[in-house]
């Protein structure tokens, strides 16, 4: 039984889901330009938001990440199976109606663990369903890199529509290249965060995110949970929360007292991230 799982075990009878990723090679990266476009087609594109932005796909392959046109690797294989039962939760087709369904955050207990790797490429792959669109939000205001992570600048965003109520989200959303992906970006960074991110208006911005754009999936990638109290407060606002676990890396102890801070929310599911080799057959464990 792996440190996850006896970790897992320890929250009583509640059900927790496991599922291990590999750790990935990245390629060599010969062709840094992009030019590559969203083969999906344009669906329902979002017609408020007016910034646009170009991610490079290329690079992105290169980084061994989750990328539309890119057939069956390895990666997008394991997110096709981390991706099933957060969009059936997500929508209420699973056990029974959850609160924020459609919001998932990634999240782990410190620091390097892989939730911006994980955050990011479970949004494309989920963006790169026939009928679903995905917000990517930057919640790590302290630490931003979903933007550098896709090869963009930073731009204005969470932060700044916090501290600004003259600002919309949809003035600081940006389209992509892939007509199903949107981010939010984390936005200049601000000495007070966590007290904004635990702020009434937060809360009504999480309200807002989840009721106004219902069909959509929002991921929010978090700073680590044991050394801010962002994650932990976010926490408390999320249908679903996705936490990495660090192969080899992560103590049984860090995993436990992570748990604890988000045990708030109902429906966790571990990701056993860097793995060298699969832990035993299974895929998905329940406790
Ligand atoms: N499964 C994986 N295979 C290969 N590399 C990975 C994997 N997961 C993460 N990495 C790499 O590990 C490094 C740390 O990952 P990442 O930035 O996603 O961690 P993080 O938890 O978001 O860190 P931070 O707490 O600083 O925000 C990155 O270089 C990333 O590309
Ligand atoms: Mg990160």
């Amino acid at each position: 039984m792996s440190i996850i799982e006896k970790a897992a075990g320890k929250l009583g009878q509640k059900k927790v889901e496991v599922t291990p990723l590999p750790e990935i090679k990245a390629k060599s990266l010969n062709n840094p330009i992009s030019k590559a476009h969203d083969a999906l087609g344009a669906r329902t594109p979002d017609r408020q938001i007016q910034k646009r932005v170009e991610i490079n796909l290329t690079q992105l392959h290169h980084l061994g990440m989750v990328t539309p046109d890119q057939g069956k690797t390895l990666v997008a294989e394991e997110f096709r199976l981390i991706k099933r039962p957060l969009i059936k939760n997500a929508f209420n087709q699973g056990a029974g109606p959850i609160k924020h369904g459609n919001l998932i955050m990634v999240t782990s207990s410190l620091p390097k663990e892989g939730k911006t790797f994980c955050a990011i490429n479970l949004a494309m792959s989920i963006a790169m369903e026939m009928d679903h669109t995905v917000l990517l939000v930057d919640a790590d205001v302290a630490r931003p890199s979903v933007l550098r992570t896709l090869g963009l600048k930073s731009e204005t965003g969470l932060m700044d529509i916090l501290l600004d109520d003259k600002l919309d989200l949809a003035d600081v959303m940006l389209k992509t290249n892939v007509e199903t992906l949107s981010i939010l970006p984390a936005g200049k960074s601000h000495k007070h965060a966590t007290e904004l991110l635990a702020s009434q208006i937060m809360s009504s911005l999480l309200d807002e995110i989840a009721n106004r754009y219902p069909d959509r999936i929002v991921i929010f990638d978090s700073p680590p949970l044991l050394l801010t109290t962002e994650a932990s407060v976010l926490a408390s606002h999320m249908g679903q929360i996705i936490m990495v676990v660090e192969a080899e890396t992560t103590t049984q102890h860090a995993v436990k007292d992570a748990l604890r801070q988000i045990e708030t929310c109902a429906n966790i599911n571990l990701v056993y991230n860097k793995a060298k080799a699969f832990p035993g057959g299974n895929y998905y464990g329940y406790y």
